[in-house]
C-alpha cells in the first residue's frame, strides 16, 4: 500500500501536512490516532503525528500506542506530535510559558545535515513557523539534535538508525520556506512512490457524488464565490443538469453590486435552475441587536438554512429526495472544532449545529470537503472554469456582517494602563519611536490552535515596512493580552494620538453602517486593482469598528490585505506607503470616519477576519 498515515491530533495544519504529502505524489490519509492500531498501520509506507493544542503531560491528552513505534516505519512528529515522541520515548517536555512560547517565523540552523535533511549543508539556515506553547528539554535515548533555533536547542530532533524525526516547527505552512523539501526526503526514507495527482481527484470526486446521494438530486447554496462554484459544477458533472438546483441568497451583507456580478458570472457558466432569493430583511431582523461574533455566526448559519427550507418547500420538492449541497473546504471544517482533538476557533456558517445534524443524518453532500482553496482553484482550473471566476478573492459567506465589529460600549483590559505602559516601554527597548495604544474592542485570532478573543494595539508614527514587520510579532509574542497589532495611517501624528481620547460609537448591524462599509470596501478594492496588486494578495478584508478618535460618535475603518495561499496561514501584505495615503485621504472623505488603520499582524496570531 503506498500510503503515509498521518495522526490527527488536532492542530489546524494536519490536513495541510496530507495536501503536501498528496501534492508531493504520495496519497496520505488521515487517521484519528485511537484507531491507529499497529494492524492499521502497519501497510502504511510511514507515519507522520501531527502538532494539536494539547499538551502532552497533562491527564487525558491524546496519545498514541507506544507499539507503532516497533513496526519498524519512518516516523515523523510534528510539533505536538515531536513532543508526543520525546515523552513516549523517554524525554522530557516541558510548558514553554514566557521565552519557551514561539509564534510566527523563526530561523533553524542545521546541524546535522542528515535523515530529514539530507538535501540541506551543514550549518544552513532556513526560515521556519513555529506556533507552540509547550517545548522538548530532554531527549529519548538514541536521539540526536538536527536542527536548533535561538530559542529552541531541539527544533529538530532525530534517531537516524530507526529513522524516527521530530520538529518544533510546522514544514506544512508555506513560511516554512523549505517545508517541502524536507518533507520529500522523509517521503524518501519512507521509500514511497510518486503516483497520485488531481485528476485523480476528480474522477474519485465523481463516482463519490454518484455513490454518495443514492439517486437522490441536490439543492445547492451557491455564493458566486469558487468554492461553491467549483463544487455545483462538479455536481452537475457527475449527475447532470437537472438533478443539480442552485439557490443564491443575498444576506444584505453582499459587497456593492456583488449581487448582479454573481447573477452574471453563474449564468455565464450556463448554470441551470438557479434560484435568486433576496434575504437581506431576514438577516437584518435576525441579527438585530447582536454584538457577539460567535453568536453573529450562528444565527447567519440558521437563517441561510431557513431561507433553503422555504424556497425548497415553495419548490415543492421531496426531503427524501433532495440532499443539501454546500461548497465547504477543509479550512471550514477545521476552523469550526471540526475534527475530534481540534479546538473550535469559529463557526463556519456551513458548520452550524443544525447543518451538523443534517450531515449526521447524511442529508449533506460536500465534494470539496477535503481540500484547500488553492486545491479547488486548480480543480476550478481543470474543469474549465474561467481564471476570472476562479481567481476571485474569497468571500467569507457572513459576508460584510463578520467585517462589522459591533459593540455598546468601551471594552478595556482589566490591566489597561500598565499594558500599555508595558507596551512602550518594550517599543523603547526595541528603540522604536513609535507609541502604542490599546483599543476598547476585541477580535478574533488563533495561537497555537487555540481562539483568542483579545485586544488589538494601535502604533503610531513613522516606520519602514521592514520595522513593522519585525515588532508585530515581537509585541504577540511577548504580551499574550493582545492578538493584532495595527499601524495608523492616518491619525498619523504621535502627539494627537497620545492626547486623543478612544471611545465606541455603540453600534450594531444596521443598514448605514453595511453601506458605509460597502462604500469604503470598493474604494479600496478599485485601488488594489489600480496598484495591479488583486492578483499578489489573498484577499484583503476592510474592517468597520465601532471606534472613534478624538471626535465621539464616528467610527474607523481597517485594511486587512494578506499573502497567502491556502489561508491558514497568512502574512500582512505591504502594499506601497505612498498609494496607500491616496486611498487613506479618499476613505477619509466619508465624514462618519474618524481613522483608518492597518492591520500588521500574521495568522496566527491573528485570523484573517476580524470576528
Ligand atoms: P480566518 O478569518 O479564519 O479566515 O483566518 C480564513 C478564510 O476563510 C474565510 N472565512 C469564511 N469562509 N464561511 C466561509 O465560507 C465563513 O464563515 C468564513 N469565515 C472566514 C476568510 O475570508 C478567509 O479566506
Amino acid at each position: 500500500m503506498n500510503k503515509i498515515a498521518i495522526l490527527d491530533f488536532g492542530s489546524q495544519y494536519t490536513h495541510l501536512i496530507a495536501t503536501r504529502v498528496r501534492r508531493l505524489g504520495v496519497y496520505s490519509e488521515i487517521i484519528e490516532p485511537q484507531n491507529a492500531t499497529p494492524a492499521t498501520l502497519k501497510d502504511y509506507k510511514g507515519i507522520i503525528l501531527s502538532g494539536g493544542p494539547a499538551s502532552v503531560y497533562e491527564a487525558g491528552s491524546p496519545t498514541v500506542d507506544p507499539a507503532v513505534f516497533t513496526l519498524g516505519l519512518p516516523i515523523l512528529g510534528v510539533c505536538y506530535g515531536h513532543q508526543l515522541i520525546t515523552h513516549l520515548l523517554g524525554g522530557k517536555v516541558e510548558p514553554g510559558k514566557g521565552k519557551g512560547s514561539e509564534f510566527g517565523k523563526a530561523e533553524i540552523t542545521i546541524k546535522k545535515p542528515s535523515g530529514l535533511f539530507t538535501s540541506f549543508a551543514d550549518k544552513e539556515k532556513t526560515q521556519v513557523w513555529m506556533s507552540h506553547g509547550d517545548r522538548v528539554t530532554a531527549l529519548p535515548p538514541g536521539f540526536e539534535v538536527l536542527a536548533s533555533s535561538e530559542d529552541d536547542d531541539y527544533s529538530a530532533v532525530g534517531d537516524l538508525s530507526r529513522n524516527f524525526y521530530g520538529i518544533q516547527f510546522h514544514t506544512e505552512v508555506t513560511h516554512t520556506t523549505k517545508g517541502n523539501e524536507m518533507l520529500l526526503n522523509f517521503l524518501k526514507l519512507c521509500k514511497a512512490e510518486h503516483d497520485w495527482d488531481l485528476q485523480s481527484f476528480i474522477e474519485d470526486a465523481e463516482e463519490n457524488i454518484r455513490k454518495q446521494t443514492k439517486g437522490r438530486s441536490v439543492f445547492m447554496l451557491v455564493s458566486g464565490g469558487v468554492d461553491s462554484t467549483v463544487a455545483f459544477v462538479l455536481l452537475v458533472k457527475a449527475l447532470g443538469p437537472e438533478r443539480v438546483y442552485g439557490l443564491f441568497v443575498d444576506t444584505g451583507f453582499m459587497r456593492d453590486g456583488e449581487r448582479g456580478q454573481v447573477e452574471a458570472a453563474l449564468h455565464a457558466e450556463q448554470i441551470q435552475n438557479l434560484h435568486v432569493y433576496d434575504g437581506s430583511a431576514e438577516f437584518f431582523t435576525a441579527l438585530k441587536d447582536i454584538t457577539e461574533p460567535e453568536k453573529k455566526r450562528e444565527i447567519i448559519g440558521r437563517v441561510f438554512l431557513e431561507i433553503q427550507a422555504k424556497v425548497a418547500q415553495k419548490l415543492q420538492l421531496d426531503p427524501a429526495r433532495w440532499m443539501l449541497g454546500q461548497g465547504t473546504i477543509y479550512p471550514d471544517t477545521i476552523e469550526s472544532g471540526g475534527t475530534k482533538n481540534s479546538a473550535k476557533i469559529k463557526t463556519h456558517h456551513n458548520r452550524v449545529p443544525e447543518i451538523e445534524a443534517l450531515i449526521k443524518e447524511g442529508r449533506v453532500i460536500e465534494p470539496l470537503k477535503d481540500l484547500y482553496k488553492d486545491e479547488v482553484r486548480s480543480v476550478g482550473e481543470r474543469l474549465g472554469l474561467p481564471s476570472s471566476l476562479v481567481w476571485r478573492h474569497p468571500f467569507p459567506g457572513p459576508g460584510l456582517a463578520v467585517r462589522i465589529l459591533c459593540a455598546r460600549t468601551e471594552d478595556w483590559p482589566e490591566n489597561h494602563a500598565t499594558l500599555e505602559q508595558a507596551l512602550n516601554a518594550f517599543l523603547q527597548e526595541k528603540n522604536s519611536s513609535l507609541l502604542a495604544r490599546i483599543l476598547p474592542i476585541k477580535s478574533v485570532g488563533v495561537q497555537g490552535d487555540f481562539r483568542t478573543y483579545r485586544h488589538p494595539v494601535l502604533l503610531t508614527g513613522n516606520a519602514t515596512w521592514h520595522e513593522l514587520e519585525l515588532l508585530a510579532p515581537a509585541l504577540t509574542n511577548r504580551f499574550h493580552g493582545i492578538n493584532r497589532v495595527l499601524y495608523a495611517l492616518e491619525p498619523s501624528d504621535i502627539s494627537f494620538a497620545k492626547a486623543a481620547a478612544f471611545t465606541v460609537t455603540p453600534g450594531t448591524l444596521t443598514p448605514e453602517r453595511v453601506k458605509c462599509l460597502q462604500h469604503a470596501d470598493k474604494l479600496a478594492m478599485l485601488w488594489l486593482k489600480e496598484i495591479s496588486a488583486d492578483r499578489d494578495v489573498w484577499q484583503m478584508p476592510t474592517v468597520l469598528l465601532p471606534l472613534s478618535i478624538a471626535a465621539p460618535g464616528k467610527e474607523s475603518l481597517v485594511l486587512r490585505p494578506v499573502v497567502s495561499e491556502e489561508a491558514m496561514t497568512a502574512h500582512f501584505a505591504e502594499l506601497p506607503m505612498d498609494k496607500l495615503r491616496t486611498l487613506t485621504a479618499e476613505l477619509m472623505e466619508d465624514k462618519q470616519i474618524s481613522a483608518v488603520f492597518y492591520d500588521i499582524t500574521n495568522k496566527p496570531p491573528a485570523t484573517i477576519e476580524w470576528e
